[in-house]
Parts: C-alpha cells; structure tokens; sequence
C-alpha cells in the first residue's frame, strides 16, 4: 500500500460516507447525516422502503473494518430480515479490495482478521442475553422488537459509554421503547417520510400544499426513494398486494406517524386527558376514532393524495391545458 493509499484509508475510516464514495456508493442525505451522527443514542423513524437497513448494514460494514476487533450486534424482529440485513452487509463490503479477510462469513455472523466481528440475530430475549460488551448495537425494525429485548441488552449499554446504539423503524403504534426513544429529546432523532399526504377530500389532485412540522427536535426528510407520484397513488388505490392499503396504515408505514391501534375505540390524547384533567374531558365524534383521518372521509369515497406540485402532476396526467 502506497502512502497516499495508507492516507486515504484513514480518511475512509474517519468518514463512513466518504468510504461508500469510494466503493462507489451514493448516500441519500438523511444516510449521509447519519453516518456523520456522533451521538451514541441514535432514533430514526422511516418510511418503509427509505433505505433504512442499508444504511445501517453500511454502518457496521465500516465499524467493522475501521475499527480493529470492535463487536457489531443487529437484532431484526424475524430471521428473514436479519438475512437481509447480513447480505447488505456482503454487498458493502464485496466491492471493496482492502477490506479485511473474512474469518467466518455466515448468515448470522461475520469474523474478520482483524478481531471485528458483527453479529446479526433475530430479536430474542434469548439472543440478546447472548453477548457483551458490544460497540455498536443496532435495531432494525426497531418497533416490531419486543421490550424484553431492549432490557436484557440494557446492562451492556449503561457498563459501556462508548457503546453506539441506533434504532431504526417504522412506527408500530404508541407503545414500546422506539416510540419512547423516538419522543425522548436524550435521542438524536430522525424522521424520513414519503413527500405525499393523506387528505381528506375525495377529490384528486386536491389543491393542497404538503406543510409538514415534525416534532420539536427532529431532523426532517423526506424521502428521496418515494417522490415517484405514479407509486404513491398505487399504494393507495391498490396497494401492495391489489388489495389496497388503508389510509392508517399509510400514515403509519409512509409518513411516519405514531397511530393508534386499529381497534382502539378512545384516542390516547383521551385517555391521557381522562388522568391529567379528568373535570373537563369532552368527548368528540373524532374522539372515538383516534386521528385516522380516513374515516372523516364522506361514507362511498376514497381518501386521495396531495401533490405538493399540481401543475407537475396535471402535466404527467396528460391534462396540461386543463381536463
Ligand atoms: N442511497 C441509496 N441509493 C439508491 N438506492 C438505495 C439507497 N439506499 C437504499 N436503497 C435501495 O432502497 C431499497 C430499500 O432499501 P431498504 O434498506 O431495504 O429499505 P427499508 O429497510 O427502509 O425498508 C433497496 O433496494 C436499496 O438497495
Ligand atoms: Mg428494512
């Protein structure tokens, strides 16, 4: 190895992004931001399909060679997901030449020359009780993994102040430790979402600006994956499988949101409300539907999209000079 070589490799191991410039990789921003993140406590809230276990597949693939005889974990909620995420990992580290000799190389664990080794188990309580003294430990579908996995890792973490955690998901309603982390300011928190809305007329294209404000604190995206307005609108009038997806579980796999569970009847702003105030609690029609705002949607109509650019998506339909 050259020393300009020996040089740029300290850079690579400096900068995770500039590493994937060089395997030939292009990180999308949020990626990109998330790598530079130095916080040990890392929350991002994603739509699905926003490159989530990719990126942090990139993670581990540069923790692994960049720091020498470091311990990765990834838990992921099935062992379908954990496969994934360990062949992302291959596909990280294939392309590059100087990356250190594979050991063991499976589909739960990988070993390298230089000590690292990266561990991708389905979230058990079991697994998790499995290792110690991790250096980076990562959850993937963070909201799909049950407590009990969080807490038996917990010892781990507070012994070890170096020890990185990143949680990424989308939301799974108002429960479990990703939705307290992801509410907690102690986090640095992202939230990736699809640029395109619900709304509640049955119209389309509504003229209706997508205006979004996220929770104080959080770093807002949108997600460069979803800007095609042609997927968008399969998603909701077919949905994946033909069957249509609802509008709830639109705002909650694609925009992010925290919803209530399908068969709540009372709102939890309700029932918080029912503790804190208990005098003055009013119950509404919307009340009792929790926020789905599908429901406001007259009976025999279908909720649509907003277009951020209405002119663009009326060009795109053909209808230029007006239909
Ligand atoms: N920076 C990127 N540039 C191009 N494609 C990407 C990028 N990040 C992720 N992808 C692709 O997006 C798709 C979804 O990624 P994945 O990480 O599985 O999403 P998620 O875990 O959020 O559902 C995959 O095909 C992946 O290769
Ligand atoms: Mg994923």
């Amino acid at each position: 190895m050259t020393t300009a070589d020996a040089l740029m490799e300290i850079a690579y191991g400096l900068d995770p992004v500039a590493w994937l410039s060089h395997i030939k990789w292009d990180s999308f921003d949020w990626q990109r931001d998330v790598l530079h993140d130095s916080s040990t406590r890392i929350c991002i809230n994603g739509a699905r399909q926003a490159g989530k276990s990719t990126i942090i597949s990139a993670k581990a693939c540069h923790m692994a060679k960049y720091r020498p005889g470091s311990l990765t974990v990834i838990l992921a909620p099935t062992q379908r997901q954990s496969q994934e995420d360990m062949l992302k990992i291959r596909s990280f580290y294939g392309p590059d030449s100087t990356y250190p000799k594979r050991v063991k190389a499976n589909d739960m664990e990988l070993v390298l020359d230089n000590g690292s080794r990266v561990l991708v188990l389905t979230a058990t309580d079991e697994a998790a009780r499995g290792f110690s003294s991790p250096d980076l430990i990562i959850f993937d579908e963070a909201s799909r993994i049950p407590d009990i996995v969080f807490d038996a890792v917990r010892p781990m973490i507070t012994d070890n102040d170096r020890a990185v955690i990143v949680e990424i998901s989308t939301p799974n309603g108002r429960k479990g430790f990703f939705n307290s982390h992801f509410h907690s300011n102690l986090w640095s928190r992202y939230e990736v979402r699809t640029p395109w809305d619900i709304v509640t007329t049955a119209t389309m294209p509504t003229l209706v600006k997508t205006i979004y404000e996220g929770t104080e604190g959080v770093k807002l995206y949108f997600s460069p994956r979803h800007y095609s307005i042609k997927d968008q609108i399969e998603v909701i009038t077919n949905g994946e499988d033909g069957q249509g997806m609802s509008s709830r579980m639109y705002r909650q796999e694609y925009c992010c949101e925290f919803v209530e569970a399908e068969a709540q009847v009372f709102s939890n702003e309700l029932i918080a409300s029912l503790f804190s105030n208990p005098e003055n609690v009013s119950v509404k029609p919307f009340d009792l539907i929790g926020k789905d705002l599908a429901a406001k949607v007259p009976q025999g109509e279908t909720p649509a999209v907003s277009f951020p650019d209405v002119n663009d998506f009326l060009r795109r339909q053909g209808c230029a000079n007006g239909c």
